[in-house]
C-alpha cells in the first residue's frame, strides 16, 4: 500500500493514512489502500483499530479537490458511493476504532472521523464541513452522520456555513470525546484500545452491533437486537471466564474471543 500503513501493537492495529504532501487528503489511491489495510486485519488477533494520519499537522483534509474538480455528474456519484462503501465498512467493522484526529479533519477527513466509534483530538485538531464553499455537499457521509452525532441545529450551522471548529469546540459540541497535546494523542489512544482490548472480545463486538443497530430501529425492534445478542453472549467461553473470575474473585481473566 503506497498510502496508508498498518501495524499492530500487540492487540491493536493502527491503521495511518499517509500521504502528507497533500495533507492526507484522500484520492481515489488512498481509499483503495484504506480498504485493503481494512482487508488485512486478523479479527482472530486484533481487538480494536486506531486510525489517525500521518505527520504532524493534518488527520485528514478531506477528499482530493484536484480529483474531484473534473468528475462528471455520474463519477461524482460514484466517487461519493465509493467512500460511502468504505466509511460504511468501518462504522460496521467488527471491532470498535477510534479516530485519533492529529490535525485537520475537513471534509472527508471529518467524515472518516464520523464513521469510527470513537473520536479523540489533538488540541491543533481543526474539525469542519467546507463542502458548500465549493459548491457541493459533504458526500462521504457528513450530512447524515454529523446530525446524527452533534445536535441537528449545529450540524446544519456547521455545514451551511463551511465554518471550520477548533478542537475545544469540538468537544464542546460532543463531536470529539476529549483532546490531548499531540505527543499525549497517540498514547491516550492506545490506552483507550488497549482497555478496549482487555475485555471480551465477542461481548465487545456484540455491543458495538447492539449499539449500532438498534439506534436504525424504533425501541422495541432495539431492545430485541440487545436481548438476542446478551442470548449470545452466554455460548461464549468469554461469559464463562468472566463471571468464573468474579465469583472466584480472580483478577486475572483468560479472555480468548471464544
Ligand atoms: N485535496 C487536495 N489537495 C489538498 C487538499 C485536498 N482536500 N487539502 C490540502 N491539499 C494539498 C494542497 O493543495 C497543498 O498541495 P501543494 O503543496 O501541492 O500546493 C498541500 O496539500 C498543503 O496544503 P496547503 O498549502 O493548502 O496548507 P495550508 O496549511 O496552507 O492549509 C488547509 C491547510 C486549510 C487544510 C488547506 O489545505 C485546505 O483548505 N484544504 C482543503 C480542505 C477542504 O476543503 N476539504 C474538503 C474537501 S471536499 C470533500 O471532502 C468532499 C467530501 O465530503 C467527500
Amino acid at each position: 500500500m503506497e498510502f496508508v500503513t498498518y501495524e499492530v501493537e500487540g492487540q491493536v492495529g493502527i491503521i495511518t493514512i499517509n500521504r502528507p504532501k497533500a495533507l492526507n487528503a484522500l484520492n481515489s489511491a488512498v481509499l483503495d489502500d484504506l480498504n485493503a489495510a481494512l482487508d488485512g486485519v486478523d479479527l482472530e488477533a486484533v481487538r480494536a483499530l486506531i486510525l489517525t494520519g500521518s505527520g504532524e499537522k493534518s488527520f485528514v483534509a478531506g477528499a482530493d479537490i484536484g480529483e474531484m474538480s473534473a468528475l462528471t455528474k455520474a463519477e461524482g456519484e460514484a466517487f461519493g458511493k465509493k467512500g460511502n462503501d468504505i466509511f460504511r465498512r468501518i462504522e460496521t467493522f467488527p471491532i470498535p476504532v477510534i479516530a485519533a484526529v492529529n490535525g485537520f479533519a475537513l471534509g472527508g477527513g471529518c467524515e472518516l472521523s464520523m464513521s469510527c466509534d470513537i473520536r479523540i483530538c489533538s488540541d491543533n485538531a481543526v474539525f469542519g464541513q467546507p463542502e458548500v464553499g465549493l459548491g457541493i455537499t459533504p458526500g462521504f457521509g457528513g450530512t447524515q452522520r454529523l446530525a446524527r452525532i452533534i445536535s441537528v441545529g449545529m450540524a446544519k450551522q456547521m455545514i451551511y456555513t463551511a465554518r471550520n471548529i477548533k478542537a475545544d469546540e469540538a468537544l464542546r459540541i460532543d463531536l470529539v470525546n476529549a483532546v490531548y497535546t499531540q505527543e499525549e494523542l497517540m498514547p491516550a489512544a492506545k490506552k483507550m484500545a488497549a482497555g478496549i482490548a482487555a475485555n471480551a472480545p465477542i461481548a465487545v463486538r456484540n455491543c458495538k452491533k447492539a449499539i449500532n443497530e438498534g439506534l436504525q430501529v424504533d425501541m422495541d425492534q432495539a431492545i430485541v437486537i440487545e436481548e438476542k445478542l446478551f442470548g449470545d453472549c452466554f455460548e461464549t467461553h468469554d461469559q464463562k471466564e468472566g463471571m468464573g473470575a468474579f465469583l472466584e474473585k480472580r483478577k486475572e481473566k483468560n479472555f480468548i474471543n471464544k
